[in-house]
């Protein structure tokens, strides 16, 4: 635990090396708003050996699920998931982007079958990865601005 800017806390995440500017768009993927009942640590802008500069949270007694940790993937895709136990890090896992994006980003296109009351998932192949372009299985519709358009 080199940096102190904020409290070391016991138990739950901290989401580190987020791309800078990404934080809070993390916060909304993972429902952190007005009515959180965690504690929670933002640090914006922090300098960073690795990065540059980069965004870290911090979220006391909260895990993510699996679901959580693919859409960061898409807009963080540095990002690493620091699950914290008794003050230390027990297990840290880089995030991965999947190569199919499956049921987490809604397709651009209105008359895509995705967006008519059907009950199709939606599925988009990953064209590439910086900066990110999504390719609908469906529609063919190329997606570029994901982080406004996560389900
Ligand atoms: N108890 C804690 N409370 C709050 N933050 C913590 C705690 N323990 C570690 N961290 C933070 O979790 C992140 C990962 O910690 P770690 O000790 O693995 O750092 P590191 O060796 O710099 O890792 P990396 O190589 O991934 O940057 C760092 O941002 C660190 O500040
Ligand atoms: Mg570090
Ligand atoms: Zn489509």
């Amino acid at each position: 635990m080199k940096d102190f800017r904020v409290t070391p806390i016991r138990n739950g995440t901290v989401i580190d090396h987020i791309n800078c500017g990404r934080a809070l768009k993390v916060l909304r993927i993972i429902g952190i708003t007005e009515s959180v009942r965690s504690t929670v640590s933002i640090l914006l802008h922090v300098p960073s050996k690795k990065d540059g500069w980069k965004d870290v949270i911090k979220i006391e007694d909260r895990e993510l699920d699996s679901r959580e940790v693919d859409k960061i993937s898409l807009i963080a895709p540095r990002a690493t998931i620091n699950i914290i136990r008794d003050f230390n890090v027990a297990q840290k896992t880089q995030v991965k982007m999947p190569e199919i994006v499956k049921g987490i980003v809604r397709c651009g296109n209105p008359n895509c079958i995705t967006n008519m009351n059907e009950p199709v998932e939606t599925e988009f192949v990953v064209e590439a990865k910086k900066p990110l372009v999504l390719r609908c299985l469906y529609c063919d519709r190329i997606q570029e601005d994901v982080a406004d358009r996560l389900i």
